[in-house]
C-alpha cells in the first residue's frame, strides 16, 4: 500500500504547476454540469503542428471527420534508419472532459513517445463531455482506427500497422482498453493490435476504494473531482457501476473469449486510483490475457507531463522494452 502523502518528494516547480493546473479545473467545473471552457483555454496551452523536425521529430494534423472536429496529429521521427516503424496510437488524459492533441503537455510527451520509442505516433482529438458524453469517445477512438485501417495513405510509407500499440494516460488508457474491446470484436482490415499501453487508467466504481479514501488529497485528482467528471460523462441516471466505469464489475464485458491485446499497466504509489488499476490488471489477468503492472511507488497521477522527474525517464524505458518484446512475438 501507498505510503502517507507528506512523503511524496517533488521538485518546487513541479509542486507549483500541479497546484495551478487544480485550482483552474476546480474553478472551471460549474455545479450546474458544465465546464467553463474559457476560463480552463487559458491554462490550457497549445502547440502547433511542425513540419520542420525539431529534435527529431516532425508533426502535422490529420482530419478524419470534419463534421464532429476528429483529427490526430501525426508525430514521425524524422531521423530514423529503420525501413519500417510501429504506430503508437494515443489517447490523451483529462478526465474526458479537458485538454486536446494540441494541448502543449501533450503535444511535448507525444514529441517525446515517438523520438524515444521510435515510433510513429498519432495523437488523438476526440470530443469531449459534458458536451459530448459516453460513447462518443470511443466512437471517436474506434472511427480514427478505422480511417487509418482504410485509408492508410494519410501515414508515412514507414509506418507499419501490422504492429499498431494503443496507448493512454488517465481517461485516454480508459478509452483505449474500451478501443481495444471494439476492435477485437469487430476486426480491422489491415491494422493489427499488438500492445495496449495503459497509464495510469481511469477506472471507478460506485465503492470506494482503500486508495481512494487514503490518498484523497493527493495532487490532480481526488474523489469529488472524479465523481463529477463521471457524472457529467455517462448517460442520465448510470451510476459509477457503468460498464465504462467500473470494468471489472457486475456490468462488465466478458472478454475472456476475445483476441485482447498483450498489456502493460502503470502505476503510481501516490494515485487514488491505484486499487482500481490493480482490479483492472487482475481483472486481465483473470480473463487469461496476458498482462503486466509496473509501480513506480514515489509518484502521482499524470506524472509524464514531468519529463523532469525520474520516474519520466523510466517509464518510457519500461514502454521501449515492452513494446520490443510484442514486436519479437510477430516477428
Ligand atoms: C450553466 O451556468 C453558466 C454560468 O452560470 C451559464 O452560463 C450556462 O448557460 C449554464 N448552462 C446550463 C446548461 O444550465
Ligand atoms: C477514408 O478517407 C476518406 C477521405 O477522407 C473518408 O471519406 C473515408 O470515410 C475514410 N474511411 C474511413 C473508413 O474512415
Ligand atoms: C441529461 O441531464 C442534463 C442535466 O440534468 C440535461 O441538460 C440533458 O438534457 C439530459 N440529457 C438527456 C439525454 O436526457
Ligand atoms: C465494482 O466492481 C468490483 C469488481 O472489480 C466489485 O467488487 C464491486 O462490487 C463493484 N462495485 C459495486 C458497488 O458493485
Amino acid at each position: 500500500m501507498a505510503s502517507e502523502l507528506t512523503k511524496l518528494i517533488l521538485p518546487w516547480k513541479v509542486r507549483l504547476l500541479i497546484s495551478l493546473l487544480s485550482t483552474l479545473a476546480d474553478t472551471s467545473r460549474r455545479s450546474n454540469a458544465t465546464i467553463n471552457r474559457r476560463l480552463f483555454n487559458l491554462a490550457d496551452r497549445q502547440s502547433l503542428p511542425n513540419p520542420t523536425p525539431v529534435d527529431g521529430v516532425s508533426s502535422s494534423d490529420v482530419t478524419v471527420d470534419p463534421a464532429r472536429n476528429l483529427w490526430f496529429r501525426l508525430f514521425v521521427p524524422s531521423s530514423s534508419s529503420a525501413t519500417t516503424l510501429p504506430v503508437f496510437v494515443y489517447f490523451h488524459g483529462g478526465a474526458f472532459a479537458f485538454f486536446s492533441a494540441a494541448s502543449t503537455p501533450y503535444d511535448a510527451v507525444c514529441r517525446l513517445y515517438c523520438r524515444s520509442l521510435n515510433a510513429v505516433v498519432i495523437s488523438v482529438n476526440y470530443r469531449l463531455a459534458p458536451e459530448h458524453r459516453y460513447p462518443s469517445q470511443y466512437d471517436d477512438g474506434f472511427d480514427v482506427l478505422k480511417f487509418i485501417d482504410r485509408n492508410g495513405s494519410v501515414l508515412p510509407d514507414v509506418a507499419d500497422v501490422t504492429k499498431c500499440f494503443l496507448a493512454g494516460d488517465s481517461a485516454g488508457a480508459n478509452l483505449a482498453h474500451h478501443v481495444a474491446v471494439r476492435v477485437s470484436k469487430e476486426k480491422l482490415q489491415r491494422t493489427n493490435i499488438i500492445g495496449l499501453v495503459s497509464v495510469q487508467p481511469y477506472f471507478g466504481g460506485e465503492e470506494r476504494t482503500k486508495s481512494e479514501i487514503q490518498l484523497n488529497r493527493a495532487p490532480i485528482i481526488s474523489v469529488d473531482r472524479t465523481d463529477w467528471h463521471w457524472k457529467v460523462f455517462l448517460p442520465n441516471g448510470s451510476d459509477r457501476d457503468h460498464e465504462a466505469v467500473n470494468v471489472s464489475g457486475p456490468n462488465a464485458v466478458d472478454i475472456s473469449g476475445l483476441d485482447y491485446p498483450n498489456t502493460i499497466v502503470f502505476m503510481g504509489g501516490f494515485d487514488p486510483l491505484r486499487d482500481w488499476q490493480r482490479k483492472y490488471y487482475e481483472w486481465l489477468r483473470e480473463s487469461g490475457k496476458e498482462v503486466e503492472l509496473v509501480d513506480y511507488p514515489n509518484t502521482f497521477h499524470a506524472f509524464y507531463f514531468f519529463s523532469e522527474l525520474p520516474e519520466t525517464s523510466l517509464f518510457v524505458y519500461d514502454v521501449k522494452e515492452f513494446m520490443a518484446k510484442q514486436m519479437a512475438n510477430v516477428n
